[in-house]
């Protein structure tokens, strides 16, 4: 067949069957993305005689005889479209993997089409941005300074934007590698069962099939996939390829092929006997004497009890509960649910596996953790770990999902036993049902208070969902009973806390890392106190929360590496009430107004040491080129990490040269997760760079033959007085010996806060809510790049409105996930999510670089419990359980009016 892909003619036949996405992709198009394979999200969305199609969706015949655009022939180098200047201008994207769907859609639409950009853009989903930079970018606004001055404290562009806007950008599966191998996984249909047998000769005798791999050919080293720098903080309760499987959807074998098709084929040939197991799907049951055992191994995995099928629990507490009670006027007391919700991450997990020349294993893969993947791998296949190379190139978003090693094993496998290339791709269906989760939890909350408002004392036991693995089951419940109490000056408290397994897709790291679940309980019941004192809910939190060198104290264990490197929590409170105090807004006819609101406190960086080594060097041109390991997922690093290196070496961002994560660089960093780029990883570049700046004046001090105290570095050389030596003089002269490190151990850790506001309209009839205002106050400290930040602010609180309104992942009565895609799931689109007002307290942190904390998980945090607390204001009604779909609001309301 003939056609023609952005003016360039081609012939050639796709495969039947075959859609026009991954037809284009093979002709080398990898502009042309893939986040869902069922025209919900976008990604795909090329031009089709001009006309806008889901690429996805679209049978490859279909484009004989006709003209394809993809991004890259949409505009290119100087002559861009305007649509992709202005997502420039904007910075309409923060991982970057939807921005040519999006662009693309947003450069069809006609005068009246952008009048309703929640219906014109419904087709396109972007899980990063929260939506506001694309509505700036399409009205025009320009948000970026690409002046020269002083390179932190400005919104300087992030330096993939030109590549991003163009699809020139390379994501981990946007490359050509020749004699590539495609694997597919089988997986269980049982929620918990021992496999007897598995015959593969129907599967090996499909043509294209190259091999099968099961539990037999599985190293028998067990892990974690979550991975952290102490390894030991995750059970050792995984195999590459077990005869146990435990959830619906673990994988049971790999079939490796010349192409997915026959893949695929290979494991519906698979013929496999199972012995059905008897399944626990409800933690509280599976914690009962008798149920189901999950996991037979103990202390040698690290799991707490697996009689009870506890991974790890939590005990402990200051003061007496009891006694404070006793004292308290007002008591509030109860249970509050928070579902099992999805990453969505637009790309999905892969990796492509490799053996080269020198022998060394290489995986190209979507993680937020190369090092770590690296070292555990070297563990589990007994290889030395200078023999395995880890990296990205860019990572389509993470959100904490890929801190876990969920392909890479299996890859790995299939590499070193085939010594070919290979490669896995997870589908969207594979992100639901085998990928993990936020943790399901169940909190119980009791609260009490004097007459005015003090709080007496504050119980909690939490009852957390790990699934069928215990990845990041103990850290995550650590979290969660950690900060959402420790904000509290109260001087009685106590918790337990329980992370257990169950038959059930596993749960993982997801943004806010527990507190988001513990936050809605607590929060919730703060503002039940307050409406039983007729206190306002700013009032009782500002009355109670820790200030300024109080302990931050919840288990009755003092963190000591926790300091205030500043506090700014008092400011977000009078933020927050400066901008409630405008005399509210219109309501809907009939409809019901109520604002509430919540607080959250985020230690900065994960406990125990999180480290990070950075590397820079003069360049022969005086550029600098800088290493670091930490990874961009659309987390702003690579921008923040040249701002911080140009300011201290007085120079403009774009003359730094940034290679990140890849264990190939050398040194190591233990990922970027809990929010670390900037402020450990960060830091680390500030050290390096400031050794750097320090061996550049100490050489050019030499050469002008003056103190170094005298020298001055600038953006191309070094003067002191009427002196000069250019920087490439100083290379060629050092004999290009001019290169520092940095490195950072993210001991010790301070504080950052985040306070949300809402305005709520409620529907009493159809139970529909509407924001009127969202507005989030935030400590981060002092803010290198306000654009970025506000943007990590934006998007943290449309994920966590996401989860407070729609998004909950079903699992049926046989331990299935129901609503595996994103149509079912409801994943937030344009028209989903209101604008955020984000106003940031200034402070000056004295841990990060710069003064900066950390903001990327913590505005998560308070949102749900907001939203919650803004509705029972409106309705008075309080709400145990999230998402509040409409229905439920409904059946809320009506409960309500029987009272
Ligand atoms: S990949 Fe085509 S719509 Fe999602
Ligand atoms: S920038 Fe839109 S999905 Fe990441």
């Amino acid at each position: 067949m003939s056609f023609k892909v952005n003016g360039q003619d081609f012939t050639q036949e796709p495969k039947p069957g075959q859609c026009l996405r991954t037809f284009l992709r093979e002709l080398g198009w990898f502009g042309v993305k893939k986040g869902c394979d069922a025209g919900d999200c976008g990604a795909c969305t090329v031009y089709l005689d001009g006309e806008p199609v889901h690429s996805c969706l679209m049978p490859a015949f279909r484009a004989e005889g006709r003209e394809v655009t993809t991004i890259e022939g949409l505009g290119a180098g100087n002559d861009l479209h305007p649509m992709q200047r202005a997502f420039l201008d904007a910075q309409g994207f923060q991982c970057g993997f939807c921005t040519a769907g999006m662009i693309m859609t947003a450069a069809s639409l006609n005068q009246a089409q952008r009048a309703d950009l929640g219906r014109a853009l419904k087709g396109n989903i972007c899980r990063c941005t929260g939506y506001r930079s694309i509505d700036d970018a399409l009205a025009g606004l320009r948000e970026i300074d690409d002046t020269n001055d002083d390179a932190c404290g400005r919104n300087v562009p992030a330096p993939a934007g030109s590549d991003l806007v163009q699809g020139r950008a390379r994501f981990t599966l946007d490359v050509d590698v020749e004699g590539l191998l495609h694997m597919k996984l089988a997986r269980s249909p049982h929620a918990y069962a021992r496999i007897r047998k598995i015959d593969t000769s129907a599967a090996l005798a499909v043509p294209g099939v190259v091999a099968v791999f099961t539990h037999e050919d599985s190293p028998k080293t067990a892990f974690s996939t979550g991975r952290h720098e102490d390894r030991s903080i995750d059970p050792d309760d995984t195999l590459v390829l077990d005869d146990v499987v435990r959830f619906v959807g673990q994988r049971v074998a790999a079939v490796v092929a010349d192409s997915e098709a026959a893949a695929e084929q290979g494991c519906r040939k698979l013929k496999i006997d199972y012995e059905i197991l008897p399944a626990v799907f409800e933690p509280e049951d599976a914690m009962v004497e008798g149920a189901p055992v999950i996991h037979d191994k103990g202390s040698e995995a690290r799991i707490q009890d697996p009689q009870r099928n506890i991974a790890g629990e939590i005990h402990g507490g200051i003061g007496d509960v009891d006694a404070g009670f006793a004292e308290a006027d007002v008591i509030h007391e109860g249970t509050y649910f928070t579902p099992r919700t999805q990453h969505s991450h637009l790309e999905t997990h892969a990796a492509i596996g490799w053996i080269d020349d020198h022998g060394t294993l290489n995986l190209r893969a979507s993680t937020q953790v190369p090092f770590l993947t690296s070292k555990e791998l070297a563990r589990v296949f007994g290889l030395d770990g200078r023999k395995v190379r880890v990296f990205c190139e860019r990572v389509g978003g993470g959100f904490g999902g890929k801190q876990e090693m969920l392909v890479e094993d299996v890859v790995a496998l299939a590499t070193l036993k085939l010594k070919r290339p290979v490669k896995l791709e997870f589908t969207r269906q594979e992100q639901f049902i085998a990928a993990t989760t936020r943790h399901p939890m169940r909190v119980s909350v009791k609260v009490g208070a004097r007459r005015d408002g003090t709080l007496t004392a504050i119980q909690m036991r939490v009852v957390s969902n790990t699934g069928a693995y215990g990845n990041h089951g103990s850290a995550v419940l650590e979290h969660a009973c950690s900060e959402s109490i420790a904000v509290y000056r109260c001087p009685n408290k106590k918790v337990d806390g329980f992370a257990v397994y169950t038959n059930t897709v596993p749960a993982g790291g997801f943004r806010g890392y527990g507190l988001p679940q513990t936050n809605f309980a607590v929060e919730s019941a703060i503002d039940e106190v307050a409406h039983a004192l007729g206190m306002d809910g700013l009032e009782i939190r500002r009355l109670n929360a820790i200030r300024e060198g109080d302990a931050m104290l919840s288990t009755g264990e003092a963190h000591d590496d926790v300091i205030y490197g500043s506090y700014g929590l008092d400011q977000c409170f009078d933020l927050i009430a400066q901008a409630f105090d405008d005399g509210g807004d219109p309501a809907p006819d009939g409809w019901r107004v109520g604002q509430g609101f919540a607080l959250s406190l985020a230690n900065t960086i994960p406990p125990g040491g999180h480290f990070s080594d950075s590397v820079i060097e003069l360049r022969p041109d005086g550029a600098y080129e800088l290493t670091v390991g930490t990874a961009e997922f659309g987390n702003g690093t690579t921008t923040v990490h040249r701002q911080i290196a140009a300011s201290v070496l007085s120079t403009a961002p774009g003359d730094i040269h940034l290679r990140s994560s890849d264990t190939g660089h050398g040194g190591h960093d233990t990922g970027a997760f809990g929010s670390t780029g900037t402020v450990v990883a960060g830091r680390a570049t500030e050290r390096a760079a400031r050794a750097l700046r320090d061996m550049i004046l100490g050489a050019a001090a030499k050469a002008l033959g003056v103190p170094a105290t005298d020298c001055t570095l600038q953006a191309d050389a070094v003067t002191a007085g009427g002196k000069r030596v250019s920087l490439s003089d100083l290379h060629r002269e050092s004999g290009g010996d001019l290169a520092a490190t940095g490195s950072t151990n993210g001991i010790p850790r301070s504080v950052a806060f985040n306070v949300h506001g809402f305005r709520v309209a409620v529907n009493p009839v159809s139970g529909e809510i509407r924001i009127l205002k969202s507005v989030q106050a935030a400590d981060a400290g002092t803010v290198i790049n306000p654009m970025q930040c506000r943007a990590q602010v934006e998007g943290g609180v449309a994920q966590a409105l996401g989860a407070a309104l729609f998004e909950e992942m079903i699992i049926d009565g046989e331990g299935r996930v129901a609503n595996a895609q994103f149509r079912n799931y409801h994943l937030p689109a344009f028209a989903d999510i209101p604008r955020t007002e984000v106003l940031f307290a200034e402070t000056h942190d004295t841990l990060g670089p710069f003064g900066a904390k950390s903001m990327s998980e913590s505005p998560y945090n308070p949102v749900g419990a907001a939203l919650a607390n803004a509705v029972r204001d409106a309705i008075g009604v309080r709400f145990y359980a999230l998402p509040l779909k409409p229905d439920r609001v409904f059946a809320g309301l009506g409960k309500a009016n029987k009272r």
